[in-house]
């Protein structure tokens, strides 16, 4: 499968719009690149933006591409592909990032017999800082799976998995991740403030302290565990802290918080194949 191959979005919204921007930096053509959207207003400004051509009419965007990129919501999800049905054929590769949406379901609703590869990147990819979690199902060959990964490579790390339940886990971990993190930083921009801080310092060291944090484990020969017992000296600052968070059971809290997300996305997952 050749890079001049045609790639259709459908759904022109947040998602679509970072990974079509990582692609065009990542020397994709953008005569090869094609949207539609129900949004006419978005895809004029996606137009005028990204000069790429765009549809109002999901069925001929797929007449016109190989690699479809179903990047719509969920609930809507039954439908377009019911749609695309009569348009669709073997040739094409389905790239669903639709959150939960199973790849049978998928396969059901497009015809049977399609392939179809699961993603599950997250908000990242406007940075192209993403994780991506990949699955493809049996008739997915690998060269349509190499096209799939230089594409959503272009907005961050992408890594393959065998089982969907895997894609579960990668949403409650890396999709919803992000906010998590953001959550954090809340709370320590919060905690900052009642110890007395301006509340730019408190967030701007939050921030920054997080960013730090991060790019060191991204980047050190230690695992991040080495790096906490680097930082914490005995009876010192950091241990105490630490030790109190141990007592008021922090790892259990982010287990039990990513035990809810999965079985969340394996709810949605059952919720669409029901959309029958
Ligand atoms: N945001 C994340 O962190 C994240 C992470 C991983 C995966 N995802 C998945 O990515 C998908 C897209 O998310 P997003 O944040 O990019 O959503 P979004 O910004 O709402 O974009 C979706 C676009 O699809 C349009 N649309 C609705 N019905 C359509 C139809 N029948 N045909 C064509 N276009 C249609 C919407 O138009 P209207 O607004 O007018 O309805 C909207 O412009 C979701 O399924 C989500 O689960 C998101």
């Amino acid at each position: 499968m050749k890079n001049s191959i045609n790639i259709g979005f459908i759904g022109a919204g947040n998602m679509a719009y970072a990974i079509i921007c990582g692609m065009l930096d990542n020397n994709f053509r953008k005569q090869n690149i094609k949207i539609s959207d129900i949004n006419e207003k978005l895809l004029i400004t996606r137009h005028n933006e990204l000069g790429l051509d765009t549809f109002t009419n999901n069925t001929l965007l797929a007449k016109e591409c190989q690699v479809i990129i179903l990047a719509i919501k969920p609930q809507t999800l039954a439908l377009v592909c019911k749609q695309l049905k009569k348009f669709i054929n073997t040739k094409h590769t389905i790239i669903s990032i639709v959150a939960g949406a199973k790849i049978t379901d998928i396969n059901n609703w497009l015809g049977m017999n399609i392939s179809v590869i699961r993603a599950m990147p997250n908000t990242p990819a406007m940075i192209k800082q993403s994780s991506i979690g990949l699955m493809a199902n049996k008739i997915t060959s690998n060269e349509q799976k190499q096209l799939t990964e230089k594409i959503l490579s272009s907005v961050g790390t992408c890594l393959w998995v065998e089982q969907e339940s895997m894609l579960d886990a990668i949403t409650a971990l890396s999709g919803s991740g992000p906010a998590y993190f953001f959550f954090m930083i809340e709370a320590m921009t919060k905690a900052g403030i009642e110890l007395g801080l301006d509340e730019e310092i408190a967030r701007k060291f939050s921030i920054k302290t997080a960013l730090g944090a991060s790019m060191m484990a991204d980047k050190s020969k230690y695992t991040p565990s080495q790096l906490r017992a680097n930082v914490t000296s005995e009876k010192g600052v950091t241990e105490s802290a630490i030790e109190s968070l141990k007592k008021q059971n922090f790892e259990q809290i982010i287990a039990n918080m990513m035990r809810v997300g999965f079985i969340r996305a394996q709810e949605i997952g059952f919720e669409l194949g029901n959309n029958d």
